[in-house]
């Protein structure tokens, strides 16, 4: 590796960038579940690199594919124009995905899926002749990308404080409730009344005024915080009654995470959006997607045949060779069943997650398909330090984890092995004992 001022000119994203370039993790390779890294050692993928790669890593099915649509057709404007592997994706996408989400509109990230899907949302009310419904309703703790449509119904504070500019929007409370819910395993019991803070919301704005509610079914992002039993259930029957779209931003829940191919499968609860990414792709090439209900698209296909009915896309919306990858990436699934790989796993992973009760710093668990959110006792005086000295200290052990404040967040690939698990555990346990 080149010296300290190569790194330079390189503005690292979501990244302490000082402190990464004195001491730089650099990943040079991938097979399975293993990163490699540039001096040569093999590190244990304990995030699927951002919560994504659930099919494992350098798949050789999608490789190809990749390979192949580059070379047929690099790229094809998505305006007005076509190509068929983008149809193709959303057919099968949509073939998969709950009950009347039935057309899927392309995007490239995270992001961009959340805020395409309020726009769509707005643009829905006023197609229905209700442009008065404007307000949007996002959560504490959420994540919703870095849009300031996403971060301006997110609730991760850092995001808002500098970023979120927005107006008509408000916030549901957050469900983390340690004090009821502490060592969780699956949706944890109390806190469906959380839910019933929209009514609250509704009083306030006018239901009327309100266009949709957006939220992770499981938040990921802040340190996973599963949605207690009913909760899901109550913010659908309250949408409902009140005429607001929900939202379900699956980005990280999507394609098998949680042991069905989506928290709305997982939980029984159907939004009228849905937003996807990461794992579409097995994280590949760059794509997102938002599903929306039959209704919801045909409410808009209205009006003189030559309008462009929603006026929004990407340059890269259905590139061909993401729409590729992702085509390959669903064969896998498909042939692997992998959300089925990981129900089978779930309970498993579960024991021994929760058999790191008991060490030292640890002050919950919470697990849910296979995700863990271990809660660290924050260092006095220092927020995140504990944390973020276990994620250091677990890479120099040979584990990728992933930490947000003082929360080690754990969603392996979906093709893990049992005892990788095992050694992701013990890891854990060595370098949390060791930490100060
Ligand atoms: C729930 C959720 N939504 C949106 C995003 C943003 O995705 P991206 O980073 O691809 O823009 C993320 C990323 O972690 C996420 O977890």
């Amino acid at each position: 590796m080149g010296a300290v001022n190569d790194l330079e000119p390189y503005w690292m994203p979501f990244t302490a960038n000082r402190q990464f370039k004195a001491s730089p993790r650099m990943l040079v390779g991938a097979d399975g579940m293993y990163y490699r890294t540039a001096d040569g050692r093999e590190i244990l993928d304990g995030t699927a690199g951002l919560w994504s790669v659930n099919a494992g890593h350098n798949r050789p099915q999608i490789a190809e594919a990749i390979g192949r649509q580059a070379a047929a057709l690099d790229y094809a404007p998505s305006f007005q124009m076509g190509h068929p592997l983008a149809f193709e994706a959303a057919g099968r996408l949509t073939a998969l995905a709950p009950e009347g989400m039935d057309h899927a509109f392309f995007v490239n990230s995270g992001s961009e899926a959340c805020d395409t899907a309020l726009k769509i949302a707005l643009a829905f009310h006023h197609a229905n002749g209700e442009p008065q419904r404007r307000v949007l309703i996002g959560r504490e703790r959420g994540y919703h990308g870095v849009g300031f449509g996403g971060i301006s119904v997110g609730g991760i504070t850092n995001n808002r404080r500098k970023f979120a500019l927005l107006p008509h929007v408000d916030h549901l409370p957050h469900t983390h409730d340690p004090a009821r819910n502490a060592w969780s395993r699956g949706q944890p019991e109390h806190g469906a009344e959380f839910a019933d803070a929209l009514e609250d919301l509704v009083a306030l704005h006018g239901a009327d005024t309100i266009a949709a509610v957006i939220v992770e079914p499981m938040a990921g992002s802040t340190g996973v915080l599963v949605p207690p039993k009913g909760y899901l259930e109550r913010l659908r029957a309250l949408c409902d009654r009140h005429g607001l779209l929900l939202i379900f931003d699956e980005v990280i829940t999507g394609f098998g995470r949680l042991g069905s191919m989506f928290a709305a499968d997982h939980f029984g609860v159907t939004p009228d959006i849905m937003t996807l990414a990461k794992g579409l792709t097995n994280s590949t090439v760059p794509m997102g997607a938002v599903l929306v209900r039959g209704e919801i698209y045909d409410s808009f296909m209205t009006g003189p045949e030559q309008a462009i009915e929603l006026f929004h896309g990407y340059t890269y919306s259905g590139h061909p060779v993401a729409c590729a990858a992702a085509l390959a990436t669903l064969d896998i699934h498909r042939d692997e069943d992998l959300a089925g790989r990981a129900a089978g796993l779930a309970g498993d992973w579960e024991a021994a997650v929760h058999a790191l009760r008991g060490t030292r710093h640890v002050i919950d668990l919470r697990t849910i398909g296979l995700v863990a959110g271990i809660e660290l006792e924050p260092r006095t005086g220092a927020p995140g330090a504990r944390a973020y000295e276990t994620f250091v200290r677990c890479f120099e052990a040979g584990l990728l984890v992933r930490v947000t404040g003082d929360i080690v967040a754990l969603s392996p690939p979906l093709i893990v092995e049992r005892g990788q698990i095992d050694r992701m555990i013990q890891t854990l346990r060595d370098v949390l004992t060791a930490v100060d």
